[in-house]
């Protein structure tokens, strides 16, 4: 058995001049990655996971080795949040959760989702003013969590937004990577408050559910005549809006930002949308007709994958290739490296739609939705998202960028921080 390959001071000096030149970590992943390949250790005290990247080291954590390689860890903050939400736990209550959702978002579904994901896009889209600039990461995080409250949990959530919108922000800010990655019991005093509030809302809504059943077959319902406490109910609704609107969120944001930033793509992609769908709201029989536009949000996923990498626990001594790993250590499979292998992806770091027209590619080198039984279950469901929504704001508006520079921050998700801001124009 080799040993896992460590940076050196010189990588690491290296790894540092590109994080403070593109402030973000991950430029000095890329650098470790370029320097010490597929697989190495990260040397931060307190927390060393091995980093693996690739179509076979992702096989490797999603497929073949998915059950020794376990989720949860009670230290960390998304578990201490989401208790036993289906993203936090592993085995048999993982798949007894998992079973039970399935079902509000199956493929046959997305059909009545496409209707009242448009409602939503619309609502929010009436009131865009296109004389001043638009900070359009608040506007789609609006739209995203209207989307997913509605569909999901069949309530208007527009009554709630100002009194929950920063609950929910400081509820990612919990979650997001911080001092607590190196230093698990620091004090993260200032939380609570934000937690109770979103609390409160969701035991209100199971107990108003369960007092006034309704015909829809939306997730509460499910979940309400599956018979879970209200415990786990809650857990799992907040374990939805949580994975289900930030992430949604993201690829939207990147989206609008690369499409204004890339005219030439965006009008081909506007050209693409009067074709099929002329003036019409898009219907679902129609959305598999809009292919160029699912290559701009495949490319968008590629470049920045909203979650840019999986977190796991070896539970037992394994062997990847000539290395072994240790039981006990952390293990992370990187979305984000190899989205931009260049062995993988020529010009890697060019926006280009049109590689993916063709739809052979190596099993594991794209995967912005994971992979494995515990892929995302919200997978089609986020596709037809952001086909709607995309192809509402691009038939009702020109998106022109403002300058104002992006960078990658890692906070729950991938998202362009400080905050993509556009100028629009209305189309007639
Ligand atoms: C662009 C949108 C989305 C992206 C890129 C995304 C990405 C991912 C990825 C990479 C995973 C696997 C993480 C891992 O291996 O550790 C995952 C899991 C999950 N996602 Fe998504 N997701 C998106 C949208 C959604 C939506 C809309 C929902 C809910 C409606 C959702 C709910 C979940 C849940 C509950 C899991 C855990 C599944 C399990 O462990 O069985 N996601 N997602």
């Amino acid at each position: 058995m080799s040993r896992i390959p460590l940076p050196t001071a010189s990588i690491s000096r290296n790894a540092l001049k590109a994080l403070l030149k593109q402030k973000t970590i991950l430029a000095a992943l890329e650098v470790f990655h370029a320097e010490l390949g597929d697989v190495f250790q990260i040397p931060l005290p307190g927390f060393n996971p091995i980093m693996l990247a690739g179509p076979e080291a992702n096989r490797f954590v999603l497929a073949e080795h998915r059950d020794a390689l376990r989720w949860r860890s009670d230290q960390d903050p998304i578990v201490r949040l989401l208790r036993h939400g289906v993203l936090v736990e592993d085995g048999d209550s993982h798949d007894y959760l998992r079973r039970q959702m399935n079902p509000a978002l199956h493929r046959n579904r997305l059909p009545d989702y496409v209707t009242l994901m448009r409602e939503c896009a619309d609502f929010i889209l009436a009131q865009w003013d296109a004389s001043v600039p638009l900070n359009v990461s608040i506007e789609i995080r609006r739209m995203a969590l209207l989307v997913l409250t509605r569909t999901l949990f069949g309530v208007d959530f527009e009554p709630e937004m100002k009194r929950l919108w920063q609950p929910i922000l400081r509820t990612l800010r919990y979650i997001s990577p911080g001092l607590w990655v190196i230093w698990p019991n620091i004090p993260r005093p200032g939380y609570q408050r934000a937690f109770r509030r979103l609390d409160e809302y969701f035991y209100q809504l199971i107990a108003y559910r369960r007092a006034n059943p309704s015909s829809n077959e939306d997730l509460l319902s499910l979940l309400i005549t599956s018979r879970m406490s209200d415990d786990l109910i809650r857990d799992q609704l907040l374990t939805m809006i949580i994975a289900g609107h930030d992430t949604s969120t993201a690829l939207l944001s990147w989206a609008l930002y690369l499409l204004a930033c890339h005219p030439d793509i965006q009008a081909k992609a506007q050209a693409e949308i009067s074709g099929v769908l002329g003036s019409n709201p898009p219907h679902y029989s129609y959305l598999s007709e809009l292919q160029y536009l699912d290559q701009v949000i495949n490319e968008t996923l590629r470049l920045y994958p909203p979650i840019h990498a999986g977190l796991r626990i070896a539970a037992t001594d394994l062997e990847f290739g000539e290395y072994c790993i240790p039981e006990g250590t952390r293990v992370m499979y990187s979305i984000y490296l190899t989205h931009r292998d260049a062995r993988y992806w020529p010009d890697p770091s060019a926006f280009r739609p049109e590689r993916f027209a063709s739809t052979t590619r190596t099993p594991y080198v794209f995967l912005p939705f994971g992979g494995g039984p515990r892929n995302c279950i919200g997978m089609a469901f986020a596709q037809v998202e952001a086909k709607v929504i995309l192809a509402r704001i691009l038939q009702k508006f020109e998106l022109n960028s403002t300058g104002k520079p992006v960078r990658s921050f890692m906070g729950a998700t991938l998202e362009p921080r400080p905050a993509v801001w556009l100028t629009l124009k209305k189309r007639n």
